[in-house]
């Protein structure tokens, strides 16, 4: 079956048919109270329903909340039913395998195929745009004042495109935006990011950079703004190779930009790198804390579009877990094909949504030679946003790195803290308050694997308990008529 939504609105009503999605018809208010709501919701076992609050007291626009809150529909907006799916295509595609016969070309011909059909295609028209507001109030969309101490409203699932302003690649990140008044946001984007690089080249060119902020459109592409794809790699694309059809697109009114048709909302508009930084904060953070008063660039406003009848989709991050884990738990596993391209040794990795991604990675391997742990981890720590990771801890391959119970077992039985941690300096993510620094200070890696005598392990390593495998199969035989249950 080919993808099966063609919008946010859409994916909303297939999440309702099932019964995945609660409306909210109290009129609730968009500072805090929506927050409230939404926070006790994704806190429920397996992430509660997406909530649709079709009143928002004073606006005439729903606030659609939790959308992608659980394993369930986050694999709906996708259309697999397992994300891991999407990294080996991937994987296939960039693998440099040399055709060896005709028919050996002609296999690798669908996987091109899938590419071709992938590309983004441009569009005259878009329902994006059946309205367009050439003087712009951002204080007429129903944006959510998050947390008590934030700083204002935020735009909190903003997709927000720019292009590099000498080759003219797209980027689109998924940045927070602090509404500064009807036609000013200020554009969290932070110093690791790829719309922060663009920033920079802006500036040093002397132009002004072109932004569009997307809310909505086909259901993958929130998600795929939140993917550290690397910089090259049109998000556009990747989201027409999920849906295996292409996204598309329509041109911006007022700026050179294109974004997706069949989005709810967009606001158009530009940052000029002349302009002096403005205060963007405090902000309710993911790690749980409020990220304080920093410096970031403003964003003219300079147009806003939308449908006749749009959805306003928001997310709230806050205290794990939150929507975010199950966004983050996408890109760990289409991810994980991409790891293995570049490291094979690698048997799994998981980075918890309780260490808010970035503090921890747990990663098992097949140890294969001395020092092995501190190869993975060292390779790690350079790739990409994964280099961002503060404590990597590497296992033999038979632990299971997704279940904290096997972590913590053989983490604590295995490691000696005085031979086996290893501290290091590197960029860290500008949310961490620990560091005296913003986005520098210090990395642990542990080596849980089992130690050799050539690490200088001089000891018998003891063996794992294991049953006689014959007891076993014959329990297995029993198990019902034992009556255990
Ligand atoms: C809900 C949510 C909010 C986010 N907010 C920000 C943000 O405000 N600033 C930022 O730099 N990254 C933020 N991120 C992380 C980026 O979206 C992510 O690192 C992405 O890979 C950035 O895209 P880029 O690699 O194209 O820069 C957020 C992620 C999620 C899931």
């Amino acid at each position: 079956m080919g993808y099966p939504f063609r919008d946010l609105q859409e994916f909303l009503k297939a999440l309702e048919r099932k019964r995945l999605l609660a409306r909210v018809k109290e009129p609730l208010s968009v500072e805090l109270e929506i927050t409230e709501v939404t926070d006790r919701v994704c806190k429920m076992p397996g992430g509660g329903k997406a909530l649709l609050f079709e009143r928002p007291k004073g606006y005439s626009i729903p606030v659609a909340t939790n959308v992608y809150g659980s394993y369930e529909r986050m694999k709906m907006a996708l259309n697999v039913d397992d994300p891991e799916e999407i990294g080996w295509k991937l994987y296939r595609i960039l693998r440099p395998e040399v055709p060896q016969s005709f028919l050996d070309k002609l296999k690798k011909l669908p996987e091109l195929k899938k590419l071709n059909d992938a590309i983004p295609k441009l569009v005259k028209k878009g329902k994006v745009q059946e309205v367009v507001e050439r003087e712009p109030d951002l204080l007429s969309l129903p944006i959510l004042k998050c947390w008590p101490k934030d700083g204002g409203r935020y735009i909190t699932f903003g997709q927000v495109v720019t292009k590099d302003p000498e080759t003219g690649v797209r980027n689109v990140g998924l940045y927070r935006l602090q509404v500064l008044g009807k036609d000013r946001l200020a554009v969290h984007w932070q110093i690791h990011k790829d719309g922060h690089r663009h920033y920079l080249k802006a500036k040093e060119l002397k132009k002004k950079l072109e932004v569009a902020v997307v809310i909505g459109g086909e259901p993958p592409l929130p998600y795929v703004a939140s993917a550290p794809l690397p910089p090259e790699v049109d998000e556009y694309l990747f989201a027409g190779l999920i849906m295996e059809r292409p996204v598309e697109l329509v041109k911006g009114v007022t700026i050179d930009l294109e974004y997706p048709a069949n989005a709810e909302i967009v606001i158009e508009g530009e940052v000029d790198p002349e302009e002096p930084l403005v205060d963007e904060g405090p902000f309710g953070d993911h790690t749980g804390f409020y990220t304080p008063v920093e410096k970031y660039p403003s964003m003219k406003v300079k147009a806003i579009v939308m449908r006749k009848d749009p959805v306003y989709l928001a997310t709230i991050v806050g205290k794990p877990p939150q929507e975010d884990k199950y966004l983050g738990w996408a890109t760990e596993r289409i991810f994980l094909p991409l790891v293995k391209f570049n490291l094979p040794e690698v048997v799994d990795y998981h980075l918890p949504a309780e260490g808010c991604f970035h503090n921890f990675c747990f990663v098992s391997i097949k140890k294969r030679y001395p020092g092995h742990a501190y190869k993975v981890a060292s390779a790690l720590l350079g790739m990409g946003l994964l280099s961002l990771t503060k404590h990597v801890v590497v296992f033999d391959e038979e632990v299971n790195v997704r279940d904290l119970g096997e972590v913590l077992w053989a983490w604590g039985n295995n490691v000696d803290p005085k031979r086996d941690v290893l501290i290091l300096k590197g960029p860290i993510d500008v949310l961490d308050h620990a560091t005296d620094e913003v986005g520098f200070g210090g990395k642990m890696v542990i080596d849980a694997t089992r130690k050799w005598r050539e690490e200088g392990y001089r000891r018998q390593w003891p063996e794992v308990i294991e049953m006689d495998p014959q007891v076993k199969k014959k329990v297995d035989e029993l198990w019902e008529k034992l009556g255990i249950g």
